[in-house]
């Protein structure tokens, strides 16, 4: 077990159910409404969270005519969002497919510093197929090709956020002498992706640079996870299979030389949470019933690797059923081997499965009273199987608040979590050190 509980809450909106739009108090405008991204980020530090988590696709993904889809895009929406808070980390993720890595670490640096060092860049390959037709892509580039380039990506960006000194800002106002252009340097990166001279215009953050976040669970994104991520998300509905994960990026990450304790493990956990176990059930039929089933099920085919139309509601479902993943095909490793572990352990109805994935991708589901809950995140972290959780509310406007208000002052009692912030940065929040800065402890770049 790791010393520290280490909450994010994702801001998907409407919620992780995503026809919950059409459940009372909410509005089908709040995926583009800044006031209530402000709320909920206030709300989230309220209750002393590590960070706020926002997806992203660059294009229309899923079911748009039942909810509205991944919109702003989260670096945007974040700044404005964190402006007047002081602890709360922004994790916005951003495709190493379909960026370039100079405007990606500028934009990444951009936000570190509008926070005073709270942002992180969850790095994503973009599995979405229709992306590609986006950027000049006859069709989309194979995972093992994507992922080939996050790396570069990902080497090339870390470089350019590395680039100035701690100490490159001298701002001596009596000499005039502003910076130390020897201290400030570019990548002068040329490879088989890209080639960036460098260096940024910009010195390093309060943190050092952004947080690294990784979510990818094939061998291509274990990889680059254990190469360079401070942070991981997993997906995994058994103990075993969060353990096995944790356990794998610990060891790729100490054969690079690296810390295993400095990167942190945060499992996907969507919750329904309700002032009694009645209330909580009730909320999650509720939720239930926006679930359009018909597309659902064809996602649900889809993602499982089957033809879309191979499942009827009814079908059951076990383990060997389960197509094996063709190399390229457009499929998370990590949601399919998390949904094999749990139709290894029991054989579920295709409705069944859609019931429990939220109708989604296939994160587990929390339905209970706030101690109910809190005692399932208990006793995963304490097994070892994570280092803690992202919190992926149902519903979101409401539910945010029900896990801050509900679940969080029993972690707290139970000296699980923090009361206060201890840290003004992401990576300090983490118990991460400040990136690059061993021998500055105290970094502070001001001018003058
Ligand atoms: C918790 C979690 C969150 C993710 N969020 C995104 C996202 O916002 N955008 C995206 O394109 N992919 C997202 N992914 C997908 C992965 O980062 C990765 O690109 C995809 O799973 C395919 O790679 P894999 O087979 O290595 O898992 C997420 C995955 C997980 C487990």
């Amino acid at each position: 077990m790791s010393s520290s509980l280490h909450l994010n809450i994702s801001l998907l909106t409407p919620g992780h159910f995503r026809g919950s739009w059409r459940v009372a108090g909410n509005s089908p405008g709040d995926f583009v409404d800044p006031a209530h991204f402000r709320r909920l980020i206030r709300i989230a530090e309220r209750g002393h969270l590590d960070a706020v988590f926002v997806g992203d696709s660059p294009a229309l993904s899923g079911d748009i005519a039942h909810a509205p889809q991944l919109g702003l895009d989260p670096v945007v929406m974040l700044a404005d969002a964190a402006a007047g808070t002081e602890h709360i980390g922004v994790i916005a993720t951003g495709s190493s497919t379909y960026n370039d890595p100079y405007n990606l670490a500028r934009r990444y640096l951009s936000l570190d510093h509008l926070t005073r060092g709270r942002a992180g860049w969850n790095v994503v390959t973009t599995q979405l197929p229709s992306a590609s037709a986006n950027f000049g892509y006859a069709e989309p580039p194979e995972k093992t090709e994507r992922y080939r380039r996050a790396d570069e990506f990902v080497e090339v960006v870390t470089a350019l956020w590395n680039g100035w000194d701690t100490d490159a800002v001298v701002g001596d106002a009596a000499s005039g002498r502003f910076a130390d252009p020897g201290r400030i340097r570019g990548p002068r990166h040329h490879g088989e992706w890209f080639s960036v001279e460098g260096p940024l215009p910009l010195p390093r953050s309060p943190q050092g640079r952004p947080l690294l976040v990784q979510a990818g669970a094939s061998e291509g994104g274990l990889a680059l996870a254990g190469k360079y991520a401070d942070l991981v998300f997993s997906a995994a509905q058994t103990v075993d299979v969060a353990r096995t994960l944790r356990e794998d990026i610990r060891a790729r990450a100490a054969a690079h030389g690296r810390d295993p304790d400095r990167v942190k493990i945060s499992t996907g956990l969507i919750t329904v949470v309700g002032g009694t176990e009645e209330e909580a059930r009730r909320r999650e039929v509720e939720l239930r019933e926006t679930i359009p089933l018909e597309p659902a099920l064809r996602q649900l085919a889809a993602q499982l690797g089957f033809d879309e139309n191979a499942l009827e509601l009814d079908t059951v479902l076990r383990a060997g059923d389960l197509p094996q993943p063709a190399s390229g095909a457009p499929r998370s490793a990590g949601f399919s081997a998390s949904t094999h572990a749990l139709l290894a352990e029991k054989p579920h109805t295709a409705r069944e499965l859609i019931h429990r994935f939220a109708g989604g991708a296939g994160h587990q589901l929390a339905v209970g009273t706030g101690e109910q809950i809190a005692d399932r995140i208990e006793a995963w972290f304490r097994s070892g199987a994570t280092d803690g959780f992202t919190i992926m509310p149902g519903e979101v406007g409401s539910g945010l608040e029900a896990f801050v208000e509900q679940v969080v002052p029993h972690l707290v009692a139970r000296g699980l979590f923090r009361d206060e912030y201890t840290h003004r940065t992401l990576r300090g929040n983490l118990g991460l050190e400040l990136a690059g800065t061993e021998d500055h402890a105290d970094l502070d770049i001001t001018v003058g």
